[in-house]
């Protein structure tokens, strides 16, 4: 497995590999890699001949009120999991290798990534985009992996990715879980015995609502009135809970079973989760 932190040495060595006539599978992670991440890569493995994992905190995704300096950080255990996962390269860039001190073009879509999580972190969806949108022009992959956890990431960057015609297919990688049902999050470190116990009434609200619609309720209200109960009353406050068409990420008041997912983060002091269902 080759590593890299020069992003031109990393675009020379996928243009080889291009010219050669393989397939590139990009997968961008933060690191501090869990089973969620491993199943991004085995996802690429099987689109792509090469896959390349970049693993980057990326400073411009992050207000400065947020865990910037103290997100989870293996590079050690990362790279260990990447090899044991047949990952052709790893990129391990450092902030001064991917943004010039005056760097001053920003790509931003600005439609999706306003409510939700958007609505709770401003400047989040712009620092994603910006980072994936250099990964991508680094890379040049095929094909790229990205977690259902972070679903309104993933729409943002589809919907980037049509807007601007990278030639990159994007697929959404279904969420990972812990056996409890807990969504599995990098940030899940931060949990307490306790908060990470109550924080199981995320998951458990979901699937009760997903069965309510599969006994036939089409009610978005009462679904949501359901999830919040049940988050509430395990000391999680939802900062939303939305019924939402699965592409356009529209709120919806009547469900229409096959194209809606259930939205959802919750807060407990300092500490934010977010998980989704579709339905
Ligand atoms: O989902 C993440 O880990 C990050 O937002 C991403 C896509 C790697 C961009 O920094």
């Amino acid at each position: 497995m080759k590593t890299f932190t020069d992003p031109a040495a990393l675009h020379a060595w996928c243009a080889e590999q291009k010219r050669a006539g393989r397939r590139i599978g990009l997968v961008p992670t933060m690191g501090f890699l869990h089973e969620g991440h491993l199943s991004l890569i085995r996802e690429a493995r099987r689109h792509a001949d090469d896959v390349v994992v970049s693993i980057f905190v990326n400073p411009t995704q992050f207000a400065p009120n947020e865990d910037y300096a103290a997100y989870p950080r293996d590079e050690a255990h990362d790279l260990a999991l990447c090899e044991a996962e047949g990952a052709a390269a790893v990129f391990l860039p450092k902030p001064a290798d991917l943004y010039a001190p005056d760097a001053s073009t920003w790509v931003e879509e600005t439609v999706l990534e306003k409510g939700y999580c958007g609505a709770q972190r401003p400047i989040h969806f712009r620092g994603v985009c910006t980072v994936v949108a250099k990964l991508f022009n680094i890379v040049g992959p095929d094909v790229a992996v990205f977690g259902q956890k972070d679903f309104q990431q993933a729409a943002v960057i589809r919907r980037m990715v049509r807007d601007l015609n990278f030639p990159i297919e994007i697929i959404r990688a279904p969420i990972v879980r812990d056996e409890d049902g807990l969504a599995k999050s990098s940030r899940n470190t931060y949990l307490t015995p306790e908060s990470r116990a109550q924080a199981l009434s995320l998951s458990r609200s979901l699937r009760a609502a997903k069965a309510a619609v599969e006994a036939g309720e089409r009610d978005a209200a009462k679904l949501e009135a359901l999830i919040r109960a049940e988050t509430e009353a395990n000391g999680w406050i939802p900062d939303y809970v939305t019924v939402a068409d699965a592409d356009s990420l529209e709120p919806r008041t009547t469900v229409t079973p096959g194209h809606n997912v259930i939205l959802i983060a919750c807060r407990q002091g300092r500490l934010r989760l977010i998980d989704n269902v579709l339905l």
